[in-house]
């Protein structure tokens, strides 16, 4: 399985005494939404953080596309197009929709030396990115503060899709939302793996699993405990290999 997006062997990351990563051995397919569960503590959050520069592992080997890299700073990830989309989002809630989608990058023109905010040019991509995934946000002119939950954390997952083309990772993306709201963010989902973008999803919602996701990776003390392909996989299959009620192979 060398085709792998990304390949992690044998991570470790401890904090002190506590062993959050105990040799997680793990493979994210291209193109496909992989969902990584496991209880409160199992290590889910660490990994990611691992994932995305922000935690170096003690030990263990992260490959990129085959190659072996180093993830110093989440620079160094984003420059790989791993984009995150944290629970607290990272909007700013006084900035309009369009601002918020090119915070940190935001695209300037003229000449030489003489630089300006090309506000025209990231109003009307912004628009563009919105549109082509279809999220509901009638004016990218208007402040954040007006949104709701769920148009929020489209944005925010807009943001990353649209920076991170390769691999967008969620962390319980519809832990917050209503039942509306989930199902569009969902269909979210479902339109960026159209469009060719790798997800890791975090979530705890086995019925959105099972909507959602190709392969499941069930993370349990700081092992990847078990890796089920989700079509041929039941919710409750997949609760009692979170809880530890069945035994998983993580090469099944
Ligand atoms: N920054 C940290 N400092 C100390 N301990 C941590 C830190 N982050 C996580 N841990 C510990 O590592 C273990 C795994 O946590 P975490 O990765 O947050 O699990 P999950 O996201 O699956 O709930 C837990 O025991 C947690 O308390
Ligand atoms: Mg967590």
């Amino acid at each position: 399985m060398s085709e792998a997006l990304v390949e992690i062997k044998g991570l470790e990351k401890s904090f002190d005494a506590v062993r959050a990563l105990r040799g997680v051995d793990m493979e994210i397919a291209p193109g496909q939404v992989t969902a990584l569960l496991g209880d409160n503590g199992a290590g889910k959050s660490t990994l990611v953080r691992c994932l995305t520069g922000v935690h170096p592992a003690d030990a263990g080997e992260i490959r990129f596309r085959g190659e072996p890299i180093k993830l110093g700073s989440p620079d160094d990830a984003r420059r790989l197009g791993i984009e995150t989309v944290y629970q607290t989002l990272g909007l700013i809630e006084d900035l309009q929709v369009w601002q918020n989608l090119y915070l940190n990058r935001e695209l300037t023109t003229g000449f030489g030396p003489i630089r300006v905010l090309d506000k025209k040019a990231m109003i009307s991509s912004s628009r563009e990115i919105l549109s082509k995934l279809d999220v509901d946000v009638p004016n990218v002119r208007s402040s954040v503060r007006r949104m709701s939950g769920g148009q929020r954390q489209s944005i925010a997952i807009a943001r990353a899709a649209n920076w991170g083309r390769t691999l967008v990772i969620m962390d319980e993306p519809t832990a917050a939302l209503g039942v509306r709201e989930t199902a569009a963010v969902e269909s979210l989902i479902g339109r960026l793996r159209e469009d060719g973008v790798t997800v890791l999803l975090i979530s705890h919602d086995m019925a959105q699993v099972k909507r959602v996701a190709d392969v499941a990776y069930v993370l349990r003390g700081g092992r990847a405990a078990a890796r089920r392909a989700v079509a041929g996989t039941s919710g409750d299959e997949l609760v009692g290999l979170i809880t530890g009620a069945l035994e998983g192979d993580a090469r099944a």
